[in-house]
């Protein structure tokens, strides 16, 4: 272990520069212009499989490929599926970069780049510190199995087929994910709830054309009117969503777990400072941790129609859209949810107006009992590396493929974030920590022999 631990810090600045490499590589799951760049960043992963010792290969999809490989040491050994993706962001919008989202640098400590903490940064952590192992003692403590991704960005659509058919190639003993954050600075986590999702669009149409707001207006459904009130009319003015039925599956959370949270350090200034934020609001009745952890959402993402450019224009508009996304906790079903919502907005949309509902990714909400000989492994990890013990947290986030791995492989999953969420993951700026990067590694380094340890 120690001749590990040295070789790794003697290789930071390797590791920064390797990692550069990956982050050049502009792979935008989202966006049909970068698929030559998804193509040639799942070549970049394997060949970073292949150099870390494991055996890989590409698996094409209907979508971008993923990337597989593993190293089995000894059957006897406990079995480690480690889960993360090479997809990004979009990095709109370009203005606000102080540095090109795939031209890395780093500044403060801090790497700006999009994908440095989600997912890129951290998905290298586990290469690396696999790569230490195998070249200074020749083999793992744990047999290890990597699947990364390119469409976690947008849904993992195709992942449920390939984690289905591939039930024994992929049996493992429990799966890790970095790709969650740490609570706070110096306050590394141990993540065991993350939110389900369920995102949709709504397309409403009026005139077949633009008209004349003079001649026309308010003698046609306006869809813009239309779909501002049904937007509106989702949540109310007490942050309690409309929706009906949207609360009835929800499972509450236990007196314990919510002293729990309030155990944890919260300063409301700091958070809004972090955010940006003039107050807070939500759900009356819940704290901001349980707002943002526990209780289901309904948000607008986007709003598009009619005439956005300088100066007024006088039209009844012809189209208008709107981007919604719920996010879901234990109990609640996303198929169900996605059903009401679409009955809501459809019944209150004004006739005259074609109304149309398009469907995307959605995944089940995921909780898992923090007391397991797991977690306590990867605990001891994060303390050896971070300097101080885990603390036990729930997160707001989606990773669809974590209730997947209980539902299809039946394994939980051990989410061990590096990151943090003042990273600016999704927004411009993205940038992760060197020394979190650095601690990642190390951490990652203990792991597979604290997981080693564990009485299966
Ligand atoms: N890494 C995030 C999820 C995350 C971030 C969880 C921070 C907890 C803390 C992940 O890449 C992500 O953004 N997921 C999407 C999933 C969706 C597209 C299905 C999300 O949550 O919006
Ligand atoms: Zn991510």
């Amino acid at each position: 272990m120690d001749t590990v631990l040295q070789h790794l810090n003697s290789q930071q600045q390797a590791a920064l520069d390797e990692l550069f490499e990956f982050l050049r590589i502009p792979s935008v799951s989202a966006d049909s212009a970068f698929l030559p760049d998804m193509q040639r960043c799942a070549d970049f992963v394997l060949q970073s499989m292949s150099t870390a010792g494991l055996t890989a290969e590409i698996i094409p999809t209907k979508g971008h490929p993923i990337v597989y490989g593993e190293r089995i040491e000894d059957a006897s050994l406990p079995t480690v599926l480690v889960y993360g993706h090479y997809d990004v962001q979009p990095p709109d919008p370009l203005e606000l970069w102080t540095t090109p989202p795939f031209e890395p640098q780093i500044r403060d400590g801090r790497i700006y780049a999009r994908g440095a903490t989600d997912d890129k940064g951290q998905v290298f952590t586990h290469l690396k510190s696999i790569q230490a192992w195998v070249e200074k003692t020749g083999r793992l403590p744990v047999n290890v199995k990597f699947l990364i991704e390119g469409e976690e960005e947008v849904g993992s659509d195709n992942l449920d087929r390939f984690l289905a058919d591939n039930k024994e190639r992929l049996k493992a003993d429990v799966a890790v994910i970095s790709d969650t954050s740490q609570y706070g600075d110096g306050i590394p986590s141990i993540t065991y709830g993350l939110r389900g999702i369920v995102a949709a669009e709504v397309r409403l149409t009026g005139p077949s054309k633009d008209l004349h707001s003079g001649v026309f207006g308010g003698s046609v459904a306006n869809p813009i009117n239309a779909i501002a009130r049904l937007c509106g009319s989702l949540v109310d003015e007490a942050g309690s969503v409309q929706i009906p039925g949207f609360y009835d599956d929800v499972i509450e959370l236990s007196d314990k777990e919510k002293q729990e949270f309030v155990r944890l350090p919260f300063s409301e200034d700091t958070f809004l400072a972090e955010t940006g934020s003039g107050a807070v609001f939500g759900e009356a009745g819940y704290s901001t941790l349980e707002r943002r952890w526990v209780r289901p959402t309904c948000d607008i993402n986007g709003i598009v129609g009619g005439y956005t450019g300088e100066g007024p224009k006088t039209i009844v508009p012809s189209k208008a859209t709107a981007k919604v996304t719920c996010r879901l906790v234990p109990g609640q079903n996303p198929k169900k949810i996605l059903t009401a919502l679409e009955s809501f907005l459809r019944e209150r949309c004004p006739p005259g107006l074609t109304f149309e509902f398009l469907t995307f990714h959605g995944c089940e909400a995921f909780v898992f009992d923090p007391n397991s000989e797991w977690i306590n492994a990867a605990s001891a990890a994060l303390q050896a590396a971070f300097g101080s013990p885990p603390v036990f947290i729930r997160e707001g986030g989606s990773i669809p493929v974590v209730s997947s791995f209980q539902q299809i492989l039946g394994i939980d999953t051990l989410l061990l974030g590096w990151g943090r969420n003042t990273d600016d993951l999704h927004s411009p700026n993205e940038h992760f920590h060197v020394a979190d990067f650095h601690n990642g590694i190390l951490a990652s380094a203990h792991l597979w022999q604290k997981l080693a340890d564990v009485q299966r």
